[in-house]
């Protein structure tokens, strides 16, 4: 068990989730927090859902708070990392997880619609990614950044077009700020789940839709939101994943590996 706890303990370490009130951020929050990581759950809307994710961690005796972060704004992010750096004192780990969808067609798509999905998925990791790496910089013992990304960032879903291309930016803004800043000894990564069952996909999941994914996917089924436990508490490790940055992995039951 000491080995274990040496590569993958997050003891001491301070985390933020963006997105951390939401079905795959809250429990992505759930294994920082197992892992020993003091955890911020950062939310948008409603605070409900939030103060529930902060009282989960607590039921299994970890440290949380929340905060309200809007990421369309860049002082409503740093506000909200500032608050996390003065009640802890430090910001170690970033996971960058809030995400919003749309299905629609491409000759409707609204200058609106586009800005909004952008501003959110992508624009918003940005100015977060910024705003701790800045932190991080400043107290010079590095970090680690997880941007949550999508199975649709590299090969094109049918449907969901902006949300796709707001995905593959950050896929590539995950590896551009991987080589800035490796010399400050922060990494950047990126998870790209599959198909996993939440509110901003929920209406997009028809019975005909789970038939094509099912299809497309070799293990035949969604994913469970707590399977993304593993691979994000070996990238917050700066132990178990010292040597990895700008990485951009799949979590999907093989959907990315599959084409006939
Ligand atoms: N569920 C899936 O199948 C799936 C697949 C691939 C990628 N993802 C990505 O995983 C992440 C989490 O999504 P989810 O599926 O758990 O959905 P969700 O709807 O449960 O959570 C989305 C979160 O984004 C937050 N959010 C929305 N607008 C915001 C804003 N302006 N500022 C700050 N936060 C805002 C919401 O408060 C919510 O907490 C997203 O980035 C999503 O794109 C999900």
């Amino acid at each position: 068990m000491k080995y274990l706890e040496k590569l993958f303990s997050l003891d001491g370490k301070v985390a933020m989730v963006i997105g951390g009130s939401g079905v795959l951020g809250g429990e992505i929050c759930m294994a920082l927090a197992g892992a020993g990581a003091k955890t911020a759950v950062f939310y948008s809307g409603s605070k409900e859902n939030a103060e529930d994710r902060a009282n989960k961690i607590e039921q299994i005796g970890g440290e949380a708070m929340i905060s309200k972060a809007n990421v369309k704004n860049e002082d409503s992010i740093s506000a909200a990392i500032d608050e996390v750096e003065n009640n802890w004192g430090r910001v170690d780990i970033l996971v960058n997880a809030p995400g919003v969808n749309s299905t629609t067609p491409v000759m409707d798509i609204s200058e609106e619609e586009w800005n909004h999905i952008l501003d959110i998925n992508l624009k918003g990791a940005f100015w977060a990614s910024r705003i701790a790496a800045q932190k991080m910089i400043d107290r010079g013992e590095g970090g680690s950044i997880i941007n949550i990304s999508s199975a649709s960032s590299e090969i094109p879903l049918s449907k969901v077009m902006t949300y796709s291309i707001s995905k593959a930016g950050m896929n590539n803004m995950t590896r551009f700020m991987a080589r800035e800043w490796a010399p400050h000894k922060i990494r950047v990564n990126a998870v790209m789940p599959g198909f996993f069952p939440a509110e901003q996909n929920r209406k997009i999941l028809t019975e005909e839709r789970q038939k094509a994914i099912f299809g497309h996917t070799p293990m035949n089924r969604y994913g469970e939101a707590d399977e993304l436990a593993g691979i994000i508490v070996w990238l917050a490790s700066e132990n178990a994943s010292s040597f990895v940055t700008g990485a951009v992995l799949p979590v999907d039951g093989g959907f990315t590996a599959m084409t006939i």
